[in-house]
C-alpha cells in the first residue's frame, strides 16, 4: 500500500465515497472512522447502514481488503497520509445565526482530534460541506495545536456532490470533481496527491483544480443553483393551476431551450433532503454577515417557496375534503425526500404530515424504504434537530394519529384521500380502481409528484389533483374568492 487514508465521519458522504476510492484503487488502504459504534458495526455487517443502489456490491467487494471501518478514530487518524473530515454540519437550533448558520462542533472537535494526534504531515480534506473560510478556521485550529514533531498540515477542499439514490453512479461518473488549495508549493503538491487519488478512474479533465475559497463556495452555489431551479418551476405550478395551464408541458417547453436544458424541471410539493435547504441558508447567513442585505434575500427566497409549495399542498387537501380533516383518515404514499432512498432529512412529508395532523387528521403511511420508527422520531422533532445526533430531542406524541402500513393498498382502505409525497415507481402502476373501491367517497387523489395517469384516476371516479395541472372543478383553492 502506498497511501493511507482515514475519513472521520461514516455518513451518508463519507461511506460511499470513501467505498468507491477503496474500490477503484487498490493500491490505497482507506479506514472510515466514526464515533458511532452502532453505525460502524452497521458498515461492518451484512445490512448496511444507508440503502443506495449498487452500494452493497461495492463495499462486500473491498471489505476487509482495501476498505474498513473503525471506531479507533486517533490511532486510524494518526497513522494516515490523508485525513478526509466527512462529519455533519448542522444547522444551528440557538445561539448566534441560530436557524441559519453551520453549527461546527464536530468540525472542530475532528480538527482537534487531527492535530493532537499527529506526529507526521498529513493532508486533510473538506468533504462534508462547509461554510467558506472553514479551511482557514482548520488551518488555525491545527497549527496552532500542533503537540508533535513532525506534525504539518495541508488543507484541500473537495466537495462531494453525489446525489442520494444515484450516489455510486455519481461517484464512478462524476461530472467534475473540484479540488481547492494555497497556491504555495506545499498547496499544490498536495492538491496533486489528491488529483491522483481521483485520477485512477476519473478523465483528468474533468479534475478541475482551484484556490481554497472558489472550492467551498462553488459547491454551495451548486446546490443553491439547483434548489432555485426547483422554487422556479413550482412557483411556475401555483400559477398554472390558477390560470389553467400544465406545468409539465411548460418544463417540456423550456427545457428545450439548450440554454436552460431539461433537467431538474420536475414541479413538487418541495424538496428535501439534508443540504439544499441547510447550505442556502448558510449562504444567507454568510451573506448578511458580508453587509449583502439584497443578495441574502434573494437566496432566502429559494427557501420561501419551497415552504409555501408545502404549505399550498396541505390548504388544498384540507380545503378541498371540506375544509375539515379531523377524524379523517388521509393515506400518505411516500415519505423519503426522493425516490430509491431510505432518507428523509427535510423531507416536504415531514411538514405536509404535521400539516395535517394540526387539523386533527389520522395519517396511514406507506413507504418501502423509511421504517416506523424513523417516520415516528421525524414527525415528533423539532425544526433543525435531525441534526444533531447527541443532543437531548423533544419528543411530542405522534403514536395515536399515525398507522404505519407494510402496502399501499392497506393504507387506503377507508380513506378520505390519498397523498403522493415520494416519486417511488411503484405508485405509477397502483391499481386506482381496487384503491378506489375500498375508499370513502367521494374519494381523492393529491398526486404531489405528478406520477399517477390523472385521465385514468378520473375515470376510475377519483377527484383528482395534480400538483402544477389545471384543477379539477370539484377541487376548491383554497386561496380563491368563492372558497367557502
Ligand atoms: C443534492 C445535490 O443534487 C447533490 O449534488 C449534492 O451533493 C447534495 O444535494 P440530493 O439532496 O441527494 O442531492 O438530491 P437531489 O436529487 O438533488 O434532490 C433534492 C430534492 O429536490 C428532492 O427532494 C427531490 O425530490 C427534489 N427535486 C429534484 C424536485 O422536486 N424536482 C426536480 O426536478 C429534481
Ligand atoms: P453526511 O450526510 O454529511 O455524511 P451524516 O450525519 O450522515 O452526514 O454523517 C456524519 C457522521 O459523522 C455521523 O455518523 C457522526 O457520528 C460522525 N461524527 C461526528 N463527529 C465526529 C467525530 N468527531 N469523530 C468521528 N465521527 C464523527
Amino acid at each position: 500500500m502506498t497511501l493511507k487514508i482515514a475519513c472521520i465521519g461514516a455518513g451518508y458522504v463519507g461511506g460511499p465515497t470513501m467505498a468507491m476510492i477503496a474500490h477503484k484503487c487498490k493500491d490505497i488502504e482507506v479506514t472510515v472512522l466514526d464515533i458511532n459504534e452502532e453505525r460502524i458495526a452497521a458498515w461492518n455487517s451484512d445490512r448496511l447502514p444507508i440503502y443506495e443502489p449498487g452500494l452493497e456490491e461495492v463495499v462486500f467487494a473491498c471489505r476487509g481488503k482495501t476498505l474498513f471501518f473503525s471506531t479507533e478514530c486517533e490511532k486510524k487518524v494518526a497513522e494516515a497520509d490523508v485525513v478526509f473530515i466527512s462529519v455533519n454540519t448542522p444547522t444551528k437550533t440557538r445561539g448566534v445565526g441560530a436557524g441559519y448558520a453551520a453549527d461546527m462542533t464536530y468540525w472542530e472537535g475532528a480538527a482537534r482530534m487531527i492535530a493532537k494526534v499527529s506526529h507526521s504531515p498529513k493532508i486533510i480534506v473538506e468533504k462534508s460541506t462547509v461554510p467558506v473560510k472553514t479551511a482557514q478556521a482548520v488551518e488555525r485550529v491545527l497549527s496552532n495545536n500542533v503537540l508533535n514533531d513532525g506534525a504539518r498540515f495541508d488543507i484541500l477542499s473537495n466537495p462531494e456532490f453525489l446525489a442520494e439514490g444515484t450516489a455510486i453512479k455519481d461517484l464512478e461518473n462524476p461530472d467534475r470533481v473540484i479540488i481547492g488549495g494555497r497556491q504555495t508549493p506545499s498547496g499544490l503538491k498536495a492538491i496533486q496527491t489528491l488529483k491522483d487519488v481521483y485520477a485512477q478512474w476519473v478523465p483528468e479533465e474533468q479534475i478541475l483544480t482551484s484556490n481554497l475559497w472558489s472550492s467551498e463556495l462553488a459547491k454551495l452555489a451548486a446546490n443553491a443553483f439547483l434548489a432555485q431551479r426547483i422554487s422556479s418551476i413550482n412557483s411556475i405550478s401555483a400559477l398554472c393551476e390558477k390560470t389553467g395551464a400544465d406545468v409539465s408541458e411548460i418544463a417540456k417547453c423550456i427545457g428545450a431551450d439548450s440554454r436552460i436544458g431539461p433537467k431538474f424541471l420536475n414541479a413538487s410539493v418541495g424538496f428535501g433532503g439534508s443540504c439544499f435547504q441547510k447550505d442556502i441558508l448558510n449562504m444567507v447567513y454568510i451573506c448578511r454577515g458580508l453587509g449583502l442585505q439584497e443578495i441574502a434575500r434573494y437566496w432566502e427566497s429559494v427557501v420561501t417557496i419551497n415552504n409555501l409549495q408545502k404549505r399550498r399542498f396541505v390548504d388544498i387537501v384540507i380545503s378541498s375534503l371540506f375544509n375539515t380533516v379531523r377524524g379523517k383518515k388521509i393515506a400518505i404514499l411516500g415519505f423519503a425526500f426522493k425516490k430509491d432512498t431510505g432518507d428523509t432529512r427535510e423531507t416536504p412529508a415531514i411538514d405536509v404530515c404535521n400539516g395535517l395532523l394540526d387539523e386533527g387528521a389520522n395519517l396511514a403511511v406507506y413507504d418501502p424504504q423509511v421504517t416506523e420508527e424513523r417516520m415516528k422520531t421525524d414527525l415528533s422533532l423539532d425544526k433543525f434537530e435531525w441534526d444533531h445526533p447527541y443532543t437531548q430531542r423533544k419528543a411530542k406524541e405522534v403514536d395515536d394519529h399515525i398507522e404505519c402500513c407494510d402496502s399501499v393498498y392497506k393504507a387506503c382502505e377507508g380513506a378520505h384521500a390519498v397523498c403522493i409525497l415520494t416519486e417511488w415507481d411503484e405508485f405509477k402502476t397502483l391499481d386506482l380502481k381496487k384503491i378506489y373501491d375500498s375508499m370513502v367517497k367521494p374519494a381523492f387523489i393529491f398526486d404531489g409528484r405528478n406520477v399517477v395517469d390523472g385521465k385514468h384516476a378520473k375515470e376510475v371516479g377519483f377527484v383528482f389533483y395534480g400538483l402544477g395541472k389545471p384543477l379539477d372543478p370539484f377541487l376548491t383553492d383554497p386561496s380563491s374568492p368563492c372558497s367557502p
